[in-house]
Formats: C-alpha cells, structure tokens, sequence
C-alpha cells in the first residue's frame, strides 16, 4: 500500500469519541469488579457460575475438532445456515422430542451459546418500554441483554402461596423462568408452579420463555418435567408453542463452545432466525460439528455422571461451611441441583452492596443481590457459587466471608 498522497504537515489533535448510548449508563460497577476478580492475586472468586475446568473432555474434543476441520464438507470453515447445520439441528429435535412432543429441525434454532437466546428473544419481542413477567430473583444475563428496550419487570415469585402470575403476564410480551435451579438462588420450580404458570400463559397468550442451562444437573432426585414437555402434553403433535426452550452445552459439556439451542414452533423459529442474521449472522460451523459429535459419540452422556458427582460433593462442601461460618449471618437452603447457594440477610442489617467491598479486602469475592434485581434494590442476599473451587478453597473463602461479614456489622 502507498502512503504518498499523505498530507504532509498535520495538526496534532485528540479525538473526542461521541458518548454511548444511554442504557449504559445504568450499567453496574459490580460486574466491572467480577471482571477485574480474575486477575487479583489469592482472590477466591466464588461469584461467578463457571464449570470446573478438569472436568472438560479435552481429548475427545480435540479429535473431533481436528476430524471437524479437515472434513471435506468445509462445514467447520464456510459460513453455516443461519438457523444451524440441518445435522445438528435434527439432533436436538430427537434429542428433546417425547411421547407428546414430535419436534423437528423447523423446531430449532442452533444459538451461539443460551446467552444470544435471551438477545434474540428481546429483540424480537420487546418495544421499548415493555413488560416482562420474571421470576424473581433474575439471571443478571437476562436483565443487561434486555437493558436497551429498558423494559417494565412485572415480578413471579412461584415459591409464593397461592402463585398465579397471571396478572403478571397479562400485560407481558413474554414471561420468563428458570424453573432448574434458577440462576442466582439455585431454587427448582415444583412441577405444579411450572403447571400454573402455563396455565396462566395460555389464559393470558403471553410467551414462557423457559431458560434451561441447569435441566441436567440434578443431584439428588430424577429431573421434573420440562415446562416445554408439559405444554406438549396439553397440545400434542405439531408444537405451537406457549413455551420457548433454551438449552446450552455450557454447562455439560464446555462453554467455550458456545453453542446453545432454542426450541419452538416453526413460525417463531423463522423469525428469530431473521433477528440472528443481524446479530452473528451464523453460530460456528466448527462448535457446531462438534456439538454434533459430542451428542452422537455420546460424549455429553458419558461425562454427566462424573460432573455430577463433582458438583454434589463441592454442594456439600459449600452447604457444611456455610452451616459452619455463616449461620449467625445468613438463611440459606441446600439446593438439589445447579450450581449456586442464595444467603439471606437474617440479622436486618447487612447491606450486601456495602459486604461485597468488605468481603473483597479478605479476599474473597461474592455476587450481591442487586444485581439480580431489575431495579438494582434488593441489598439482602448473595449468590455463592460451589462449582468452580475445591472444598477447602470453599471452605477457606466462606471463613473469609464471614469474618468480612463481623467487620461490616461491627462498622
Ligand atoms: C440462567 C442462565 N441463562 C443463560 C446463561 C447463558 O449461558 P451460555 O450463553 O453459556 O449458554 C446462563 C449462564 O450462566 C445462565 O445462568
């Protein structure tokens, strides 16, 4: 390339970028501090919801990743279909179809990861100031994918007495749930509660969105119905919906994949494929050939009973030094599944905004309510993940945690 037509004698000047949009602005400095966790020195980060890295298959993927890349079908290297490899997609229709529920590849749209789910889903969805119905405490994923059509939150709570959201969802475009150990308070919706809520969906012809990363990681009793599988029952044949299910290999199998699927009916399928074209144009054809392999060697199957072993002894772990450390301090329940533990307030006076900056001096970092809250208020509970840290790290940063919380208390 020639430079000769370069001016020659220039002005030195700054640029002055324009500002950003305005949602940012409401952007929290907490997830700026989740960010910054990783690279501090002796930090114990149990505030994020990562998989515990020896636990990935790294061989077997290797090989299929390798075999993906040299097929002669280019697949892993051309530009994939917008709404995924007819292969894979056909996988996912077996994978999730039931004795009611005859899917098929018009039923799904492969995602790049659950999280683009959530995307698509807002932007196909809301107009600016629209109401979602949420179970509340929400996925903080959800609430900042949403932030630019700063939306209305109408709150479920289905553990309430008496649960019947369908006030909630009657102005709502969409409702939205994660009935498997929701993400932050790892609480599993009961199987009437998820009945409940499509009874007022069909009432109401409002939308459930029913996120599901955590569907397999069940450590103590066999999984409930799915709330897709519950609606099929009601509808059988052909799927028209009211429930949009979102799955994602990133807890199974690996989240650097970053492959996730939505399953629906066909109309709506086609439509959030249109809305995917605008965002990533097409998920990786070479994460997808090994999604691919990983369900049909029977890979994702293999691995689960080691993964769930794991995680049910670091719940434990997590659960005994939490009744340890922490009970002059916080409620909490022993969750069945997932991969979070909620810690209440019991003493009416930690505010978990101000413990999260106490508990970063001990060195240990935590995830506060607030930002599982819409409108940023709730200031009584943590989100203590148990997956990502050996037991006597988990144990060694409740300790930390609960002398932060002495320290706050006693200020
Ligand atoms: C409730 C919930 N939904 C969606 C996601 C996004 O998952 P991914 O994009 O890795 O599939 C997560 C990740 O932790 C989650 O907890």
């Amino acid at each position: 390339m020639s430079y000769s037509a370069l001016k020659p004698d220039v002005e030195p000047v700054s640029f002055i970028p324009p500002r950003n949009a305005a949602w940012l602005d409401e952007t929290n400095e907490i997830t700026r501090m989740f960010l910054a966790a990783g690279s501090v020195p002796g930090m114990i980060n149990i505030a994020g919801g990562l998989p515990e890295s020896d636990l990935f298959p790294k061989q077997r993927l290797a090989k299929m990743a390798h075999d993906a890349m040299l097929d002669p079908a280019n697949e892993a290297l051309q530009y994939p279909p917008i709404d995924g490899l007819v292969r894979l997609r056909d996988c996912i229709a077996k994978r999730f179809s039931t004795e009611h529920l005859e899917l098929t590849r018009d039923n799904v749209l492969i995602l790049s990861g659950g999280m683009q789910g959530l995307d698509l889903i807002g932007k196909a969805l809301l107009d600016k100031g629209d109401t979602i119905a949420a179970q509340s405490p929400a996925y903080l994923g959800a609430i900042d994918a949403w932030k630019p059509r700063y939306p209305r939150y109408a709150t479920m709570f289905p553990s309430a007495n008496g649960f019947n959201p369908a006030d909630q969802m009657a102005d709502a475009k969409f409702a939205y749930t994660v009935p498997n150990f929701s993400n932050p308070t790892g609480k599993l919706v009961g199987t009437a509660q998820r009945e409940t809520m499509l009874d007022a969906a069909y009432e109401t012809g409002t939308w459930i969105l029913e996120d599901d990363p955590y569907g397999a990681l069940y450590y103590d009793h066999a999984p409930l119905p799915r709330m897709l599988d519950l609606a099929a029952r009601r509808d059988p044949g052909e799927y028209n919906g009211p429930v949009l299910y979102m799955g994602t290999l990133s807890k199974e199998v690996a989240p650097g994949l970053r492959v996730g699927w939505l399953i629906g009916p066909k109309p709506m399928i086609e439509t959030l494929a249109v809305v995917k074209q605008g965002s990533d144009m097409c998920t990786s054809g070479l994460s997808q050939l090994v999604a691919l392999q990983a369900f049909e060697s029977g890979l994702a199957d293999d691995i689960l009973p080691a993964i769930l072993e794991c995680y049910r002894h670091r719940r434990d772990a997590l659960f005994a030094a939490m009744e340890k450390h922490l009970t002059p301090y916080f409620d909490f329940e022993k969750p069945v599944g997932g991969m979070f533990i909620w810690a209440m307030d019991k003493t009416g006076r930690i505010d978990t905004d101000k413990l999260v900056h106490d508990a970063w001096a001990e060195k240990v970092c935590v995830s506060p309510s607030s930002v599982f809250d819409p409108q940023g208020d709730d200031k009584t509970s943590l989100r203590i993940n148990f997956t990502f840290n050996d037991p006597d790290v988990l144990d060694e940063g409740i300790k930390r945690l609960a002398s932060a919380c002495q320290k706050h208390l006693d200020q």
